[in-house]
Formats: C-alpha cells, structure tokens, sequence
C-alpha cells in the first residue's frame, strides 16, 4: 500500500483522476470500478475536464459500480445510477450499454448478486477499482463485520451511514434507503489495482484505523492492507491522525513510479 497525501481535496481529487487517466491510455478497454459518494464528485468533475479539454477516451472503456440502493429505481434522482448519470456517465464518450450497477429493484436479490458476480468475471474481472472510505469503516457498503471474504450481496446499513448519506436525502436519515447491494469485500480485494480517495478531517480517524490499525471486520476499510495493490490518496486533513505521515511523504517524493505526479498541475 501507498499513501499519498495532497495539501487539499481538489489536488488530491485530480491525483487520483489522472491516475485513472494514465491507466485508460495504457488500456483503453480497461474495466473500472467505480464509486460514488460525496468524495468522488470531485474526481469525476476533473475525469470530465479531461474528456473536454484533452480527449480522454471512455468509448471502449466498461464500469462496475461497487453499490446501489436497494427499492430504488434507476430513474429515482437519489439512485447510484442517477447519480453516475448525472457526475460521469452522460458527460463523457462512454457506451451506456458498458456501465454496470446493481439492480436494486430486483425480485430477486440473490439471483441479482450472483448476476453481477458473473458479469465481472465475463469482463475478466476489474482492471482499477475507485473507493472511498465511509465514517463506518466501509468500502463499498460493507458495513461492520462484512467477512473479509465476502461477495456481492445485501447489506443493511449501519445508523452512522445513514446519518453520513442523508444529506443526500434532504438531510433526512430516515428517508436513506435501509438496505444496498454491495460488491463484497473478497470482491473487491479481487480487483487488480484499488485506488483510493479519501478527503476532509471527518475521516482523519477512519483513515488512521483502516491504514495502520489491525486488519478487522469491524472495519471492512483495513482490508485494503491485503491488497498488493492499493493506492491511498488522501487530503491533508483527512491525514491528519496518520503516524506514518512522514515516511509516506517522503515515498511520494522520491519514488520513480510517482516522478510524474509530484509537480501538481493545480496550485
Ligand atoms: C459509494 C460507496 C461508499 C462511499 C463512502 C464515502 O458507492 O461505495 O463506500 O465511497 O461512503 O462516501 P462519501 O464520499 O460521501 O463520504
């Protein structure tokens, strides 16, 4: 795992957008997984710059979304899918037919979820998986105690992530969806580069716990030491509570693999 700290959420955004970028040039089938949330509102604004401004190409490129909510049609404006729409999907070159969430609606769920499973593995699995982080520890929405191992399925939500998404529901926790169809984590872990965003001083302690605290199921986030490719971009306050600032700091500025990324392209 690498750690990458930005001196804000803007710079720390568009590190993570053109680390995607390079990726779709060095692949442009590739199949990304992708997040939403309030956090990734930001990359994907810069994602679209990059399509307007500098040709970047998602026409062959396919996407996984890690959840939705579950009862919520896709035209709902609250759906991941409206919003997927809405920060990415209609504002760049990609085949709408090669974007894939969960159906939420559907009557049966499990069905749904081995569906799903299926169509990664068809792709060949992901390529680059987008993540944040929840206040709850989760990736995806797995919530505490979510088996290391565990694959796409239900998942109730927990209080604090309703709390954390209802201002995307008027600031009404109890009109947030109770339930969401998540990627699991062991599906997640199977993706072959994870990138991470994280941003704000809200998550200083979840970000802390989830890269230097021991690997739990309380906290689906710590798994991420398990992959072997994990890429953490963080704000400078959302590392705030990180012991290993330091070191991390001085990887990022001498390593040869992040030389291109070192000069920010925003000041
Ligand atoms: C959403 C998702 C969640 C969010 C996390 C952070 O698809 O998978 O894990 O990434 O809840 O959300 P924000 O960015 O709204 O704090």
């Amino acid at each position: 795992m690498e750690v990458i700290i930005q001196k804000d959420a803007e710079t720390a955004a568009l590190l993570v957008a053109r680390l995607i970028a390079k990726e779709l040039h060095l692949k442009p089938h590739l199949v990304l997984g992708l997040a939403t949330g309030r956090t990734m509102e930001r990359a994907y604004r810069w994602l679209v710059k990059m399509h307007k401004e500098c040709e970047l190409d998602f026409s062959l490129c396919r996407t996984f979304n890690l959840d939705e909510y579950i009862g919520l049609a896709p035209a709902n404006e609250h759906s991941y899918r409206h919003y997927m729409n809405e920060h990415l999907f209609n504002k760049v070159n990609i085949d709408l037919r090669n974007t894939q969430l969960p159906n939420g609606m559907a009557k049966d769920l499990d069905v749904e979820c081995a569906h799903y499973e299926h169509l990664i593995a068809d792709c060949g699995g992901i390529d680059v998986q987008l993540l944040g982080i929840g206040v709850a520890g989760h990736i995806g929405f797995n919530e505490p105690l979510s088996a290391l191992r565990s694959r796409t399925r239900p998942k109730a939500l927990t209080p604090i992530t309703l709390t954390q998404n209802a201002p995307m529901f008027g600031g009404d926790m109890r009109k947030v969806p109770k339930r969401a169809i998540t990627m699991g984590v062991g599906t997640i872990l199977e993706a072959k580069r994870l990138l991470v965003l994280v941003t704000g001083p809200e998550k200083a302690e979840i970000v802390a716990k989830a890269v230097e605290g021991p690997i739990t199921s309380m906290v689906s986030a710590t798994a991420l030491q398990l992959h072997p490719s994990c890429t953490v971009v963080v704000d400078e306050p959302a590392a705030s509570k990180l012991e290993g600032q330091e070191y991390y700091r001085w990887v990022f500025s001498h390593e040869p693999e992040w030389r291109e990324y070192r000069e920010p392209l925003i000041t």
